[in-house]
């Protein structure tokens, strides 16, 4: 019993997430899908998987009821909307698309075919995320009044080997894409928080002078020459919220928010977890609650700690993240991204069994993602304050 998942993109970051596919109890098989036939053959050997599949075209011809699009991140939007054409449910890593027209296609191919759509917002399940969305949820912000979300990554950290590995001998097309058209881990982290969208935006670029000369006309295919953008965006609440996503910035590199209401707010520098409220005394530094560390299940003493017994520690978790709702074989698995992988498959494959959507559906993907592409509009004709269209909250 169960679903037959394909995986779409076996590379670096489907390692993480064939290990959770392969162990859940509502998953009946695993596909392994890639173009690249020497490294589906050597993923098949390290997971211990004997399906195998050599194209995207192929695994939409093949009896699996869904797909998880794992592939590099300016391929999603049409290899989704593909993939829910043949009649496959669809979990996409982020971004969902990368162009107005390739949203608005996936959006159309949700509503046309009824299969479920998930993306991967990692974000959507950081501690961070999860304890505002609580404190919201019981009103202890009250009105919301100011957010701030931002992605910085400089490119020394890792992200010249990345395009490489992704985008092979023309990489330098692609590596100077403009930062805010991969706004989704910090637009979600707000959205997802409040439930409010935003509706206006006016942005502004710093234009790159490195020598590596990425964010230069006719290097890139946007002509792009904004390494950082800043933009300050209306939501539909009332409220304002400023997103930053850098790709130069002498830092270590985070997805932070901060959130601000008329009666408490959460703020968060690098390393440091805040709630505070108007009454000076009783600030609270939450720091070691939101801790990514990883949880035994006996320090529960829930549901979990019954079915997993002895020490089986979830990988990754913090104090805020409700371990009960995982399944059981995923103790002692692998987790990343502070936590967030195990509740993504998890709440992927439980919304294709139930057939239903869920959270992160594709009229959440579109509100993670739109601000930003019209925001890069906006900081190419300076800080120009633009209408963010917006796709509805979905049925
Ligand atoms: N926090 C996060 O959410 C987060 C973090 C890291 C990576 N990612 C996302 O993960 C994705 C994958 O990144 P990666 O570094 O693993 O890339 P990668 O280049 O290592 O792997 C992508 C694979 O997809 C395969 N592929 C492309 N088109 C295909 C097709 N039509 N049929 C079959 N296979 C196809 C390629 O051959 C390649 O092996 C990216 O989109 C990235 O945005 C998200």
């Amino acid at each position: 019993m169960g679903i037959k998942v394909g995986i779409c993109g076996v590379g670096a970051f489907a390692n993480n997430f064939i290990p959770l596919f392969k162990a859940h109890p509502e998953v009946a098989s695993v596909t392994l899908c890639d173009l690249d036939a020497a490294k589906l053959k050597a993923k098949a050997e390290q997971f211990g998987i004997s399906r195998t599949c050599p194209s995207l075209d192929e695994l939409c011809q093949s009896d699996v009821d869904a797909i998880a699009v794992i592939t590099q991140n300016w391929m999603h939007g049409p290899q989704a909307a593909q993939a829910l054409r043949a009649g496959k449910h669809v979990y996409s890593a982020v971004p969902s698309a990368i162009t107005m027209e390739e949203i608005a296609a996936l959006v159309r191919a949700v509503e046309e075919t009824g299969k479920v759509y998930m993306i991967g917002e990692t974000s959507y399940y950081y501690p961070c995320a999860l304890y505002c969305r609580d404190r919201f949820r019981k009103g202890d912000f009250g009105s919301i009044v100011y957010a701030e979300g931002e992605y910085m990554h400089d490119f020394d950290h890792g992200l010249y080997d990345v395009y490489k590995w992704r985008g092979g001998e023309r990489w330098k097309e692609i590596a100077g894409a403009p930062p805010m058209h991969y706004p989704t881990h910090s637009v979600s982290m707000i959205v997802s928080v409040t439930g409010a969208y935003a509706t206006h935006v006016s942005c502004m670029g710093v234009v790159d002078h490195h020598a590596d000369g990425l964010f230069r006309k006719g290097v890139n295919l946007w002509d792009n020459e904004f390494s950082n953008e800043t933009a300050l965006m209306r939501m539909s609440d009332g409220s304002v919220t400023r997103i930053n996503e850098f790709r130069r910035i002498g830092h270590p590199g985070e997805v932070r928010m901060s959130l601000y209401g008329t009666a408490g707010s959460y703020e968060e520098q690098y390393g440091n977890n805040i709630w505070v409220t108007k009454d000076r005394a009783s600030w609270q530094d939450i720091t070691g609650l939101l801790e990514s560390r990883g949880v035994p299940a006996s320090e529960r003493k829930d549901a979990m700690s019954e079915k997993v017994g002895g020490d089986a520690v979830f990988e990754g978790l913090s104090q805020v993240h409700q371990i009960d709702r995982l399944p059981k074989e995923y103790a002692g698995l692998p987790n990343g991204h502070r936590g967030s992988h195990q509740y993504l498959v998890h709440d992927f494959v439980t919304a294709c069994v139930a057939k239903r959507q869920p959270p992160n559906n594709v009229w959440q993907a579109a509100r993670y993602l739109v601000p930003g592409l019209i925001a890069h509009e906006s900081a190419k004709r300076n800080g120009e304050l633009m209408v963010i269209p917006d796709f509805g909250g979905g049925r």
